[in-house]
């Protein structure tokens, strides 16, 4: 009986709600995503043409996906809050995908700074934006053609009224500390925060109004850095993560939030939220059982066993010859009880644990309005 009046309750309440918060302003036609492969789902693979083998993708979508993950990722399950679909890859032209909702530049390996010769990924942020901005110019030149696409392309006021969200910058840095000192890399991250604010500053003279900002996980605690650089004991902090990484992740999210309250100063007109990943992804890593996980560093997908079952030499999926014998990094059974997926990326769970996270609204500068229709959304 109580369970039944609790329920009429919050019945009420959202029925009470649901028509302000339409007036509220907060629900999203569309969103634009850029980033890398915390938020890529499916655009490196279609860019470069290459596989991502299974068990990527087994959670959820029951084969690969396009995404390093084995099912949804943050952007996935922030969409579905939004209750806007699935957002496709920007560069995955097969089979008319739907555009309508929004598009994806996110590719894994991306950085803000120019891709290089040696970069994973072509597609860094700059490159992203004129994707975008491509975009944009082709789907108002279909538009003026006629109605025959509108159920495929977003409208012109899509691009005002839509979500622009941004999830890039840990590619800057993790690879970094591959050639550089941590003084060095610490010293480079106003350039690339300068290159930052030159892509939102190019959306924002297109129209772009509304803009969604994560920042840079803790990637000292990712079992691919601690395996290279964590070695010498001494360089993990209490967890086992690489200080230095932590250092440099801190440092960039200290610079990113300047950055963006700045730009909040700059554009009146615009709406900014910037979201603290860092600190939800380290409290999630500090406390994890806690949170229903067994473990917070050792990949779920790999190769090589405890402590963090991880080898450089083979990623998640793959077979290969080692000193002479086939070996195959494989993925555990219970990923759900793992934070950290394939060593670089974070499992299912662990990206529906941040969404939860990012809902409660604590971890937004400015904090989340309490009448966002994501609030009573939830379909966990
Ligand atoms: C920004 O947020 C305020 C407060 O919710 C809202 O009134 C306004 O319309 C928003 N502006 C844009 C461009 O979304
Ligand atoms: C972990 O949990 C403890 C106890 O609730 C809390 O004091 C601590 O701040 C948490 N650590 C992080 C990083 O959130
Ligand atoms: C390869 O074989 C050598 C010699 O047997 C051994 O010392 C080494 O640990 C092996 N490496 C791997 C990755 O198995
Ligand atoms: C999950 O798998 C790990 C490694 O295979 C194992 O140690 C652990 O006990 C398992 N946990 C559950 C709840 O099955």
């Amino acid at each position: 009986m109580a369970l039944m009046i609790w329920y009429l309750q919050i019945f009420a309440y959202i029925y009470l709600f649901s028509p302000l918060v339409e007036t509220v302003d907060f629900s999203y036609p569309a969103a634009f995503n850029f980033g890398d492969s915390n938020s890529d789902t499916g655009d490196l693979i279609a860019g470069l043409g290459i596989r991502i083998e299974a068990p990527n993708g087994q959670a959820y979508f029951r084969q690969p996906s396009g995404r390093f993950c084995d099912g949804r990722l943050t952007v996935d399950f922030l969409m579905d809050a939004m209750n806007l679909p699935f957002l496709n890859a920007y560069l995955d032209s097969v089979g008319a995908p739907i555009l309508q909702k929004g598009c994806n530049f996110a590719a894994a390996g991306s950085t803000i700074l120019p891709a290089t010769a040696s970069s994973i990924s072509p597609f860094s942020f700059g490159i992203q934006v004129a994707q975008f901005l491509h975009f944009k110019d082709r789907v108002l030149q279909l538009l003026s053609k006629g109605k025959k696409l509108i159920k495929y392309i977003p409208t012109k006021e899509f691009f005002v009224q839509g979500l622009y969200m941004f999830d890039i910058g840990q590619n800057d840095l993790a690879g970094a500390f591959y050639s550089k000192t941590e003084d060095q890399v610490l010293a480079s991250i106003p350039t690339i925060l300068l290159e930052f604010e030159t892509g939102i500053k190019d959306l924002y003279d297109q129209g772009a109004r509304r803009f969604w900002i994560h920042n840079t996980g803790p990637l000292g605690c990712l079992p691919q850095n601690i395996a290279q650089f964590g070695k010498d004991p001494s360089k993990l902090d209490d967890l086992g993560c690489v200080s230095s990484h932590n250092r440099a992740a801190k440092l960039f999210n200290l610079q990113f939030h300047a950055l963006s309250t700045k730009l909040r100063g700059q554009y009146t007109d615009a709406n900014i939220t910037y979201v603290d990943i860092f600190s939800i992804k380290y409290s999630l890593i500090s406390n994890s059982s806690k949170y229903g996980f067994e473990q917070p560093i050792m990949a779920c997908c790999g190769y090589g066993g405890p402590p963090l079952n991880y080898d450089s030499r083979i990623s998640c999926g793959q077979t290969k010859s080692l000193n002479g014998s086939s070996v195959t990094a494989k993925g555990c059974n219970n990923s759900s009880k793992y934070v950290n997926w394939d060593g670089t990326h974070y499992t299912e769970a662990a990206n529906q644990y941040v969404l939860s996270q990012i809902l409660t609204g604590k971890y937004s500068d400015p904090p989340l309005s309490q009448k966002m229709p994501f609030l009573i959304n939830l379909k966990f």
